[in-house]
């Protein structure tokens, strides 16, 4: 277990950085985020709120409101860090056919400086994290890390580039480094971007879904405790030399398959409409999981159904959000 340790969380504020830094701070763990509170969607400042008020030991945590882009913002860090969980990032993979410029200069070099400031201060590990977006359209399912990377998104690239950097800090600098490639996470907190807040909100407001393309594209959508428990696995493990490994749940659905759950689950007729296919969008997502089964001991326990329960359960209770 990761217990007494100095962590750095970059875009702990951000939907899956605040989930990881509600589970390590309850461990007598000392707490830095550094997050810039960037605008492409509102609810960060609620998320770091609905963690701290409920635990005491939030003294024992360091809110950095800062630019990784800015790497004075690292001269605000106040002690020696063991691990850094690096998860700011420019998300989104079709708002990154419109903004390429943005997201290629927010990700990359956001990632270098955070991998230079590791090198140069002797963190002990930095876990990356990835996308199952780097493979592209697969051409075989499971989709296993040696699949060929053929991203389709400047988004995608971007992430295969950011691996490509956690690679070569190991080979070159010997920086314990892993790359975690999640796929499509969901839950409390989930980002209003995606589909299934999204579709979930539409659905309490009897609103119209608008599904891109047919509705048949599969994902492997993945519940945020089985990532946070990956992140925390991939900390813990002795291999750490540049790797990458898939967090997944490993049993895709279809979207239309996704809003009859949801819309049984909430009790609402659902309301589709169709559009047009979203460039940048793949077909199918589907991890195979085995490697990170058998290294770091990751076994995701929620299902698609549970995990939308509880997805849903949290959204009422919160519906102004
Ligand atoms: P998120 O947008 O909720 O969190 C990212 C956080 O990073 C945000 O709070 C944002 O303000 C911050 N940030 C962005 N750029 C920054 C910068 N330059 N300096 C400081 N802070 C910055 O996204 P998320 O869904 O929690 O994703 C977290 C990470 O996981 C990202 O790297 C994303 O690419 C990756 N990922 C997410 C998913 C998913 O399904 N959510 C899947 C695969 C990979
Ligand atoms: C998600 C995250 O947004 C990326 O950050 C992440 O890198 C990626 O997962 C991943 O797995 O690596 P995506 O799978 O596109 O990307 O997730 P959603 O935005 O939830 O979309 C899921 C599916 O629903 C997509 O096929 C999308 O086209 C569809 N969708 C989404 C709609 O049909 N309508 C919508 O309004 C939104």
């Amino acid at each position: 277990m990761i217990k007494n340790k100095n962590i750095l969380i970059s875009g702990g504020a951000g939907f899956i950085g605040s989930h990881l830094f509600e589970n390590l701070i309850i461990k007598d763990n000392y707490i830095i985020i550094i997050d810039n509170f960037n605008d492409y969607y509102s609810g960060k400042e609620e998320n770091i709120e609905e963690i701290t008020k409920n635990y005491e030991k939030f003294k024992d945590f360091d809110l950095i409101r800062g630019d990784l882009l800015n790497k004075s913002v690292f001269e605000e860090i106040n002690c020696d860090i063991d691990i850094i969980f690096h998860l700011a990032a420019q998300p989104g993979v079709r708002y990154s056919i419109e903004h390429a410029g943005k997201i290629t200069n927010n990700n990359i070099i956001s990632t270098l400086n955070i991998l230079e400031y590791a090198d140069k201060n002797n963190v002990k590990k930095v876990i990356y994290s990835s996308s199952s977006s780097v493979y592209g359209n697969p051409i075989y399912t499971p989709v296993d890390e040696e699949h060929p990377k053929n991203p389709i998104s400047p988004y995608a690239i971007s992430k295969l580039c950011c691996e490509m950097y956690v690679d070569y800090f190991f080979r070159e600098n010997n920086l314990p480094t892993s790359s975690l490639r999640f796929y499509t996470v969901y839950g409390p907190r989930g980002r209003p971007d995606m589909a299934i807040r999204k579709f979930l909100n539409l659905i309490f407001q009897d609103k119209e879904i608008t599904i891109y393309g047919e509705g048949e594209q599969l994902r492997d959508f993945t519940y945020i405790s089985d990532i946070v428990n990956g992140l925390i696995l991939a900390a813990e493990s002795n291999n750490s030399s540049g790797e990458a490994f898939n967090l997944g749940y490993s049993n895709p659905i279809s979207v239309n398959q996704l809003v009859e759950k949801m819309s049984k689950i909430a009790n609402k007729p659902k309301n589709i409409i169709y559009a047009d296919k979203q460039k940048g969008d793949v077909d199918i997502t589907h991890s195979d999981i085995n490697k990170a089964k058998t290294i770091l001991n990751y076994h995701p326990q929620i299902s698609i159904d549970e995990g939308l329960q509880k997805t849903y359960d949290w959204l009422r209770k919160n519906m102004n959000k």
